[in-house]
Order: C-alpha cells, then structure tokens, then sequence
C-alpha cells in the first residue's frame, strides 16, 4: 500500500516537474500564435526566411527571433533583407518581401525590438498598437514601402532609444509626443513625404545624437532648442522646406559635427559662430542665405566638407580662410563673390569648380586678377 502509493506521487512530481521544464523552455503558445499571424501577413518568395518557423518552440531557431533566456518571451524580432548570412549568400540576392506589418506582433508584449528592414516591397501602415508595447527600445523599418503616418502617441514608449523608418512612404507630420521619448538616441525619417514643422521643443530629446530627417516636406523654422541637446553630433535637416534664418546656437554645440541644411528655403546670414565650432561638415548649398562670409575662420576650423554654393552671398571669400587648419572640399560657387581668392595651403589642391559662377573672383585657380 505504501510503497503504491510512494510511486504514484512520485510518477505524478516527476510529471509535473516534466511539464513545467518543457513550459519553461518552449515559447508561450500565445506568442508563437502572434509570430504565425504576423508571418501569415507576409510573402517571402526567394529565400525561404519562415521556413524555419515551424514547431511548438518559437524560441528554437525560428530565423530572426530570440527570447529573453529567464522569461521565454519573444524579445527581438531581427529581420534583415540585406545580410551576408549563408541564407543570402546561398540564394546570391537580397532580400525581397511584400506584405504588410500585421497587428499581431503587438500581443508579443515583451518585445525589446522590432526589425524589418530593407525588404524593399513591405507597404501597409505601421500598426499603431505599437505603441503599447512598454518594453520597446528599437523600431527599424528602414527601406520598405510603408506608408501612413508616425502614430500620434509614440510619445507612449519611453524606453525608446531607435526610430527609424527611413526610405519608406510614411506621410503626416512629426507628431508633438515625439519630444516625450527621452530615451531617443537615434532618429532617422529621411527620404519620406512627412510635413510641417519640427516640434519647438525638441530640445527635450536629450539623449538624441543623431537627427536625420533630410528628403522629406518639413517646413517652418530650425526651432532653437535644438541646440540644447547636449549629445548632438550629426544634423540632417536638407531637402525639406524649412525656411527662416540658421540659429547662431547651433555654432555652440558641444559635440555638432555634421550640419547638413541644404536645399532649404533658409534666408539671412550664415551665423559666424559656424566657423569657429567644433562642425567639420557644413552644407547650406541652395539656399538663400545672404551678407557676407563671416571673416572668422582660424586655426580651429577644420572642414572635411564646406558647401556654400548656390546662395545669394557677396562680398569677398575672407582672408582668414586661409588660416584654416584644413578645408578638403570646398564649393563657394554660384554665389555673388568678388575680389582675389586668398592663397595659402587649404587651397593649394582646389579647382576652379569650387569657385565659377560667382559676380567677380579672380586669381588661381581662375583667371589671375
Ligand atoms: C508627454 O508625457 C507627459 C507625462 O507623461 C504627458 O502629460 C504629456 O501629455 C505627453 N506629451 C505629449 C505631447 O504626448
Ligand atoms: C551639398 O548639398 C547639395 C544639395 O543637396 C548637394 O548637391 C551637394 O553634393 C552637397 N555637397 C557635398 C560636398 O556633399
């Protein structure tokens, strides 16, 4: 009797103990439904990136998914259309997909980040759920077809530290909530259709070094409080619409390195604080800034890049260019310049491009005055 019954709870802790270990190691049925219906939304046809996603445990190998090891909760969705994995080697292509972004991948409520990128042929919108997923720090949906707008709450994930949905067809504007991502280190819309203004106070990103936003329909002015956001290394603004004058502050960032605003509708003065700032690429080529080029350049100027070119400036090209430490490419042409073009070393190696179509320059490397 005893020993009958020592076997039978033993047989029923062993099972129990069984099922709990295969529960802890196979991914929860609701989130390997949720992967289903989200790859049920999509048509891979060349390289066979689902075939994986077969058997009870989504956390086994199924390509581009990973879990968190303590939870089994999909955490990563990483799907990449252009890789040097053996699968695109195999196939001698990149990838190409078609479909849409279903809803569903918004039950997979432990997920980190979401990666679906350069599929070329992905349209549908982005499922505004989205933005209920607390745990989500990167959104990359760069080279797809997607279009539709940013949702509106976005603002919602604060853990967010990646958006990028650049090179797709997303329209709408910049939505205000944008500036409640704290965490955004990293923002990349260019090459979109999204217009109107940039959010005045987006100086509360603080943790932004990278703002990319250029081939869109932005317009309105560079709101000043860009120039809080301490981290800011590289600033993209070109080929959208915004107009007014280039705020001085920008000239007085700790860490600015790029400043690209060309093809805008910007106007006044080139701010003299640029050239004595720690920016070493500068292009504010097709705009309508005007005046002068501030005659502020030194020892400390330093340019892999400085685009000028199709302005309404005048004047002289300053003397004290030539002091600069280094100046790689230079274009100051069509322009309203006149007078000798300074000699001197950073311009040793320039050709006469960098200079044609201004009002009056003379001397190498055009004719000699
Ligand atoms: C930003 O977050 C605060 C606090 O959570 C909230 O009150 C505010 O409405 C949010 N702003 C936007 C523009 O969503
Ligand atoms: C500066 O911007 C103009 C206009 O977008 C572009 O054509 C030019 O190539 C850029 N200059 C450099 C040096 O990249």
């Amino acid at each position: 009797m005893c020993g009958v019954r020592f076997i039978k709870a033993a047989a029923a802790l062993l099972l129990l103990l069984l099922s709990l270990s295969s529960s802890v190691r196979s991914c929860p049925p609701s989130d390997r439904a949720a992967l289903l219906a989200f790859k049920a939304a999509l048509k891979e046809p060349y390289l066979g990136i689902f075939n994986s996603w077969t058997g009870a445990d989504c956390c086994n190998k199924w390509y581009g998914v990973s879990c968190d090891q303590e939870t089994r909760r999909v955490a990563d969705i990483n799907l990449r259309g252009e890789s040097e994995e053996p699968i695109f080697e195999k196939a001698h292509r990149t990838g190409y997909m078609t479909g849409y972004i279903s809803p569903a991948i918004c039950k997979l409520e432990r997920l980190s980040s979401i990666t679906i990128a350069d599929w070329k042929g992905i349209s549908g919108e982005i499922p505004g759920c989205i933005t209920t997923l607390p745990f989500l720090r990167i959104i990359d949906l760069i080279g797809n077809r997607i279009s539709g707008r940013i949702p509106s709450d976005i603002g919602r994930l604060h853990r967010l530290t990646v958006l990028n949905v650049a090179d797709n067809a997303i329209s709408g504007t910049i939505p205000g909530s944008i500036t409640n991502l704290t965490s955004l280190m990293h923002l990349d819309v260019r090459n979109n259709q999204i217009s109107g203004p940039i959010p005045r106070n987006v100086g509360r990103l603080r943790m932004l070094s990278r703002a990319l936003l250029s081939g869109n329909r932005i317009s309105g002015l560079i709101p000043g409080s860009i120039s809080s956001i301490y981290r800011l290394a590289d600033l993209d603004l070109s080929r959208n619409e915004i107009s007014g004058p280039i705020p001085a502050s920008l000239g007085k960032m700790a860490v600015l390195s790029t400043l690209n605003l060309d093809m805008n509708k910007l106007s006044g003065p080139i701010p003299v604080s640029l050239f004595s700032s720690g920016i070493s690429d500068l292009n504010l080529s097709r705009n309508s800034l005007e005046g002068y080029i501030p005659n502020a350049f030194g020892v400390r100027s330093y340019f892999t890049v400085l685009d000028l070119s199709y302005n309404k400036l005048k004047g002289v090209i300053p003397k004290s260019i030539s002091s600069s430490a280094y100046i790689g490419h230079l274009d100051l042409s069509h322009n309203h310049l006149c007078g000798p073009i300074p000699l001197g070393s950073p311009f040793d190696h320039l050709e006469a491009s960098s200079f044609l179509y201004n009002d009056c320059l003379c001397g190498k490397p055009l004719k000699p005055c």
